[in-house]
């Protein structure tokens, strides 16, 4: 599939088997979404751009390389949130641009809420994160939203991803990685993915 990376690991594998039992309780299925974000991005910032330094070490000027980007965080509220800890602890200096955006159960279409993001947003790589990666109808409002607000470096975050949503999505935004742990089967009839892990947001929060 055309522009998605699929983060093939041994870890992200066994914690993916277990966040996806429905046994598994709230606190150790926040954790799961930690850790698997964590091992994820990685992998989606590999090719982020450096600038030479020089760092005056104990010893002697060392020539190293820092970012050369800064990096904006956007959760799609609300499941994302669970993946934030997990980001910060590899880049602990990233903004974070919230994107609220909420499905319509009727139409299982994303509706636009809200969204709060950094004044120097533009210049920035965007991170998009959400668990799921459905229909792809808020992850394609989400990049248009981003792209209106002068974005130009945008790559999208998921644990579990639908083909149908993927294929959408690419065909909308062929120049936006997706960066997720799997590809599952297939959307049921109502916008859930099979076999997905049920409802992200209500596992990570205990609301279900
Ligand atoms: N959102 C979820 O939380 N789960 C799905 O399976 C699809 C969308």
């Amino acid at each position: 599939m055309q522009n998605v990376h699929v983060i093939n690991h041994p870890l992200i594998e066994h914690k993916l088997a277990i966040l996806r039992d429905s046994k598994t309780e709230p606190f150790h299925f926040r954790l799961l979404v930690d850790e698997i974000s964590y091992l994820m991005l990685f992998e989606a910032t590999r090719d982020l751009p450096l600038k030479p330094v020089e760092v005056q070490t104990p010893v002697a000027v060392a020539k190293a390389q820092k970012l050369a980007t800064s990096v904006m965080i956007c959760p799609i509220l609300r499941a994302a949130l669970g993946m934030l800890d997990g980001i910060f602890k590899l880049i602990p200096d990233a903004s974070v641009g919230f994107l609220g955006f909420q499905r319509n159960e009727t139409t299982l279409e994303a509706e636009f809420y809200y969204a709060k993001l950094p004044a120097d947003h533009a210049s920035r790589t965007a991170i998009i994160i959400d668990p799921m990666f459905a229909t792809g109808g808020t992850a394609i409002d989400a990049v248009n939203f981003l792209k209106a607000k002068g974005v130009k470096d945008i790559r999208f975050l998921a644990l579990v991803s639908a083909p149908e949503g993927l294929n959408k999505f690419a065909a909308v935004h062929p120049d936006v990685p997706v960066y997720t742990a799997c590809i599952d089967e297939k959307l049921n009839e109502n916008g859930y993915i099979v076999p997905g892990l049920g409802d992200a947001g209500d596992r990570v929060f205990n609301t279900g």
